[in-house]
């Protein structure tokens, strides 16, 4: 298996890099927050409670993500791997994550960060609000909630991967196609 996270702050462009790498690549997105919000929008209960979580700019508890990682990853595990999109968002999630590989056999291999300043993603993720219909891109306040909680909770991953020689920063600003080949030239290293 080849397992790699697509780390970075809300708006650094994890999705749009994840389709890209997912036509190259035959691995599996695993986007927590997409799941999270196809949840919320079948109704279901675990929906509605992280819904509360989401509209305002929170991270949903540690518990009921992993719960619901594990779960999409079980039913997958005949896969040649995933590409973790917004997961983990706290260090207890990257414990659990790493727990969790050793029962596929397998482990992180990679950990690529895009790294875009905060103005350029307050501005990314105002437009994005403009069409993308979710309530937390379209308010400021909410938006720099969610900043606040990367800095406080998810950041410290960063080095809990830097510890393991697993993290590579990448230039998040620039063309598309020009930040898809930085990653691709880790990858390419090492799968
Ligand atoms: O990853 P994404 O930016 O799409 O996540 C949107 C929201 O979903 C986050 O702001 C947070 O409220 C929630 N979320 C979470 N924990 C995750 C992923 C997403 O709480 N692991
Ligand atoms: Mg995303």
């Amino acid at each position: 298996m080849f397992n790699l996270i697509l780390f970075g702050p809300p708006g650094a462009g994890k999705g749009t890099q994840s389709e890209k790498l997912l036509a190259k690549y035959s691995l599996v997105h695993i986007s927590t927050g997409d799941l999270l919000r196809a949840e919320r929008n079948a109704g279901t209960e675990l929906g509605n409670k992280a819904n509360e979580f989401i509209s305002r700019g929170e991270l949903v508890p540690d518990e009921v993500v992993i719960g619901m990682v594990r779960n999409f990853m079980k039913e997958r595990s005949d896969k040649a791997g995933f590409i973790f999109d917004g997961f983990p968002r706290t260090i207890p999630q990257a414990q659990a994550l790493d727990q969790l590989l050793t029962e596929f056999n397998a482990q992180i291999n990679c950990v690529l960060g895009l790294e875009v300043d905060e103005d350029e993603l307050v501005k990314r993720l105002l437009l994005r609000g403009e069409t993308s219909g979710r309530v937390d891109d379209q308010n400021e306040d909410t938006i720099r909630n969610r900043f606040q909680e990367y800095q406080n909770k998810t950041l410290p991953i960063q080095e809990h991967y830097s510890s393991q020689n697993k993290y590579h920063g990448v230039e998040g600003v620039g063309e598309i196609d020009d930040i898809f080949a930085s990653l691709c030239s880790h990858i390419d290293k090492l799968i």
